[in-house]
């Protein structure tokens, strides 16, 4: 059984419905936030709740609640499912009204949805690694909204399972911008490379952490706009997001990375984001 919160109330997912003239549903006008709970700790829960704040603030979505009643809503959602390790999903849409219009009415309520999956794939020390292929980016000019309009981000996926590899990179005008569902990273003669907030990405949490791991440990880092030529010449590459935390990406378009093993510095980065995850207390 899985309890998830909607609206005012706790219930089990199997009972829990939404009106299918939520705005969320008729239009995309919502947006979510994921976040990996280890431990029944929730990871970086302050940064996941600024960046819903941040997010509902540029859509106008004015949600009744304070931070720490969300933050509350999380943990318990967290703490009334059974397993350790979880992937919390909340989305809040603009609510529910009786007629469609593109244009939103004041007083609506805004749909608050929390629920909670097991986490399958915990982030530990082993030596997985992962294709990608590279596809010009179709999305709008304001991917750095956590918005649930993932259309884009579906065909990706769809298209990287039919190509029979994990994860799609995005290149706009020649620059890359990220992965499908994913941060990305590359390393060049031991510097290590991402794009700036500004290439129109997603400001991913994992991103920040990763970025926090490189000052503690004195690596040598640069936000930057990277070319394809560039990305295809890298001695390593990674992703990062929430349910995967970091991964080397080992092919590209069928070119071997590097040597075709995760490297030095992904190696280093990892051990240092899975301390991260065993200190998480929230
Ligand atoms: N997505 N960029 C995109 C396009 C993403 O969809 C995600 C994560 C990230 C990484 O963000 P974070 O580190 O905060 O998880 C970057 C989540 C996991 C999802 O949509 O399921």
């Amino acid at each position: 059984m899985t309890i998830c919160y909607l609206n005012d109330d706790f219930v089990e997912l199997s009972k829990a419905s939404i009106s299918p003239l939520d705005r969320g549903f008729l239009f995309g006008d919502s947006v979510y936030e994921v976040l990996a709970a280890y431990k029944k700790n929730l990871f970086r829960l302050d940064d996941h709740v600024d960046r819903l704040n941040k997010n509902l603030e540029l859509l106008g979505i004015k949600v009744n609640l304070s931070n720490t009643e969300i933050k509350t809503i999380l943990k318990e959602v967290c703490l009334k499912n059974l397993e350790e390790n979880q992937i919390i999903y909340l989305q809040i849409s603009r609510g529910v009204e009786e007629i469609r219009n593109h244009i939103p009415k004041e007083d609506t309520k805004p749909t608050l949805f929390v629920c909670s999956f097991e986490m399958k794939n915990v982030p530990k020390e082993n030596n997985e690694t992962i294709k990608a292929i590279l596809s010009s980016d179709i999305r709008w000019k304001k991917s750095s909204i956590k918005s649930t309009s993932l259309l884009a981000n579906v065909l990706y996926k769809i298209k990287a399972q039919e190509k029979g590899v994990d994860e799609l990179l995005m290149s706009d005008s020649g620059f890359i911008t990220e992965g499908a569902v994913s941060n990305v990273f590359c390393v060049n003669e031991n510097r290590i490379y991402t794009p700036p907030l500004e290439a129109n990405i997603l400001p991913g949490i994992t991103r920040k952490v990763i970025i926090e791991i490189f000052q503690d440990l004195n690596l040598n880092f640069e936000e930057k706009k990277i070319d394809e030529e560039f990305l295809f010449k890298s001695d390593e590459l990674w992703i990062t997001n929430t349910t995967k935390g970091i991964l080397p990406i080992i092919e590209l378009d069928k070119k071997i990375i590097g040597d075709g093993n995760p490297g030095k510095l992904y190696q280093l980065v990892k051990q240092a984001f899975l301390k991260k995850i065993e200190d998480c207390k929230a």
